[in-house]
């Protein structure tokens, strides 16, 4: 393994693999669940930040960049908006969840679950048999639904939204797994292979997802709150409403908002500091015009910055099991996007005039 591959590694077990510190409402998990909650409220948590994490990655150089956490979602912050950008935080924590639980699932984390061994030793097909330890999503899934659903307390057209791309969410980890095999026979022929079923990486459910974010139907409904005795047929208006959608796929409500401006009220932050990406040719098209998406299109100017960053680099594997690495201090070009001197120069004019009628 070189370095690079190494340090690669190392960034990509990250992810659903770290400790949080975010306190996403476990208080009103703890409050509100029963108490075998208790057992899975920390792998929710940490799924539900790994769902973020993964949006960040998603969204890295798009005008709106994700929320810092979950708790933007929730019914009681003021942020009950249905647009595109929010049935993907919606789905990604659901999923992130289920992830999340399913592994500790496989792990052996929890007492009441284990791999998925229903059909070990039958055929699955041409050459193969189901052995290994597949994953079991089922645990995941119904733990997933139990907290991120029971975040959705409302009846109206806004929580089955979101309920909606919760499940879609769900649906994208079930989507994305794979077979995995194993061979077997005289001095490795592979005559007869064990498979079994595992997830993932969770980066391809974030891409599915994203790729669902880029068809998300807008739906064209009554968006009247529920009023107090009639949720029978608000429900079933929705049910209705439902019906000609896939599960699988994302569903908004409401028009983005411009990204580009900072909204406390819609806790938005704008795009003016935002870091964007220049040159290189070995950045993807979407990357190299970073700046243009979010700068120029926002009336924003790109500002350079000479940063010092230190790295790790030269990483040694030591035989047996540990990774040193050596600081190295670079100096790079940065790219940031800017209030335009023009604009500010107007805008203290305007304040200096201002003032000098007021004397
Ligand atoms: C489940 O997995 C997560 C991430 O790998 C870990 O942080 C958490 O402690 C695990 N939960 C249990 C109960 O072991
Ligand atoms: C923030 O968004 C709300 C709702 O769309 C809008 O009414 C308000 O004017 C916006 N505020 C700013 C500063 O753009």
């Amino acid at each position: 393994m070189g370095p690079l591959d190494l340090h690669t590694a190392m960034v990509l077990s990250m992810c659903c693999h770290f400790q949080l510190t975010s306190a996403w409402t476990v208080n009103n998990f703890l409050m509100t669940g029963p108490k075998a909650f208790l057992t899975y409220a920390s792998s929710v948590q940490v799924g539900a930040q790994c769902g973020i994490q993964e949006c960040k990655h998603q969204f890295a150089w798009e005008k709106w960049n994700c929320p810092e956490s979950t708790l933007q979602l929730s019914t009681h912050n003021g942020l009950r908006s249905a647009t595109r950008e929010t049935s993907f935080v919606h789905a990604i924590s659901a999923a992130g969840v289920m992830y999340t639980l399913t592994k500790n699932c496989s792990m052996g984390d929890f007492d009441n679950c284990g791999c998925d061994d229903s059909r070990i030793g039958q055929t699955g097909g041409k050459g193969w048999i189901w052995g290994g330890c597949s994953d079991n999503v089922a645990l995941g899934e119904k733990i997933s639904k139990q907290f991120v659903d029971a975040l959705e307390d409302g009846h109206d057209s806004r929580a089955a939204v979101n309920l909606h791309n919760n499940e879609a969410g769900r649906l994208a980890i079930k989507a994305t797994m794979r077979r995995a095999c194993k061979c077997h026979g005289v001095s490795g022929s592979c005559s007869i292979q064990t498979c079994w079923m595992q997830l993932a990486d969770f980066r391809d459910v974030g891409n599915y997802l994203k790729m669902k974010h880029g068809h998300a139907k807008k739906l064209e409904m009554d968006k009247k709150p529920a009023r107090a005795g009639n949720t029978a047929d608000n429900r079933g208006a929705i049910a209705h409403t439902f019906r000609s959608i896939a599960r699988t796929e994302l569903i908004y409500l409401e028009d983005s908002p411009d990204y580009c401006v900072k909204n406390q009220s819609l806790g938005l932050q704008g795009t003016e500091g935002r870091e964007c990406l220049k040159g290189d040719k070995s950045r993807s098209q979407w990357e190299r015009k970073s700046c243009r998406r979010l700068c120029y299109e926002c009336g924003l100017r790109v500002v350079q910055k000479r940063i010092e960053v230190v790295s790790s680099c030269n990483c040694k594997f030591h035989w047996c099991c540990t990774v040193k690495c050596e600081k190295c201090t670079q100096v790079v070009t940065k790219y940031y996007c800017a209030r335009k001197e023009g604009g500010r120069k107007q805008h203290n004019k305007a304040k200096r005039r201002l003032r000098a009628r007021q004397q």
